[in-house]
């Protein structure tokens, strides 16, 4: 089969497409023609190993998998002697950070892993972009324990996960404020935001409001920056380490005190949330943004564009006609 793979990390020139041995499904998996993936900022991750960390899980010296993508959409094409909850034909999408495998023409994937079945109408190419964004949201959303009525504020919410967290936290019941550049302002509003600053010709540090939960979802503001905004017992996220790999520290050490915390949560890829984000995309509730898309052939292409920090949501690849 064909698939975009890399031997060693580095740079997007890395990755190069070629013939790989198509997946061998265990009793437990099934096997899924992709035909569409994304190029998000956890593949991008992974191929460049810029954090030394990511390499404990993809391989110290060289990648153990060389083919990335952790978001995919296709149709089940074999189902394994175990599997009872899917059929050949179904279409599916989901999300896989441990296999990756979603940049060739066949991934392999456990039924009880993050998957299901794609709402009716919805095509591939959305399908696919459902996930990546939505589960680091959700899994913040979740740590900092959000509630209807609460306060947020969504910074960089044009991202893929900040695009996603905004919709989700309304999902919640939160008043949420989004900060985003002049030329998403628009894009901030249809997203359901209640308030939105532009970070360009505004300082967010100007808002009258105080936060229950302030989630940096591109990892551009620190904890210091946010603090003088935050409720007494109000929680600070970001998706980024800090500067000086600080939040990690911060989130080990703010929250033995009954004040101010930061919070640095694990996420893990559940079955139950990719259930919710289906039910919601089903119900008009979440929609994933899509910015450009590519063909498999041209991934480098679309790794160069994610990697310049502009991207406006997800970009989407496809495999096949
Ligand atoms: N911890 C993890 O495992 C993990 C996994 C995935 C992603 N991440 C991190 O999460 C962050 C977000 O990823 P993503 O894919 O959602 O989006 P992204 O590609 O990093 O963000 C793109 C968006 O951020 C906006 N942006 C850039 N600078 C900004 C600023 N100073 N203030 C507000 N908005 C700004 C850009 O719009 P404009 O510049 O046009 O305003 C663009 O629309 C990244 O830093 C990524 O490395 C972490």
């Amino acid at each position: 089969m064909k698939a975009a793979a890399h031997t060693i990390y580095g740079p997007p020139e890395v990755t190069s497409i070629r013939e790989v041995a198509k997946p061998i499904i265990r009793p437990d998996e099934i096997l899924i023609r992709v035909r569409a993936t994304t190029v998000n900022r956890t593949d991008c991750g992974f191929r460049s190993a810029q954090y030394f960390v990511s390499r404990f899980f993809s391989g110290l010296f060289r990648p153990k998998n060389g083919i990335l993508g952790c978001e995919f959409a296709g149709e089940v094409v074999e189902i394994g002697d175990a599997v009872a909850d899917f059929r050949v034909g179904d279409r599916v999408f989901g999300y896989d950070d441990n296999a990756f495998g979603g940049h060739a023409e066949f991934k392999a994937m456990t039924a009880k892993g993050a998957i299901a079945i794609i709402p009716d109408e919805m095509d591939y190419m959305v399908a696919a972009a459902l996930t990546e964004g939505s589960h680091y949201a959700l899994c913040n959303i979740r740590s900092a324990k959000i509630k209807a009525g609460d306060i947020a504020m969504a910074y960089g919410a044009s991202g893929a996960i900040g695009s996603a967290a905004v919709q989700l936290l309304k999902y919640f019941g939160a008043y949420v404020v989004a900060v985003v550049g002049t030329q998403h302002v628009e894009l901030a509003r249809s997203l359901g935001a209640d308030e939105v600053i532009d970070y360009m010709t505004q300082d967010f540090r100007e808002t009258p409001h105080r936060f229950d939960f302030i989630f940096d979802a591109v990892g551009k503001r620190s904890f210091g920056q946010c603090r003088p905004l935050l409720k007494p017992r109000g929680v600070y996220i970001s998706t980024e380490l800090g500067k000086r790999s600080e939040n990690i520290f911060l989130a080990l050490t703010t929250p033995l005190w009954k004040g101010k915390r930061v919070l640095f949560p694990l996420p893990v890829a559940r079955k139950e949330d990719i259930n919710l984000i289906k039910e919601l995309a089903e119900t008009g509730q979440f929609r994933p943004v899509i910015d450009r898309e590519y063909p498999l052939e041209d991934i480098v292409e679309a790794y160069r564009y994610v990697e310049t920090g502009q991207k406006v949501g997800n970009v989407v690849i496809r495999i096949g006609e």
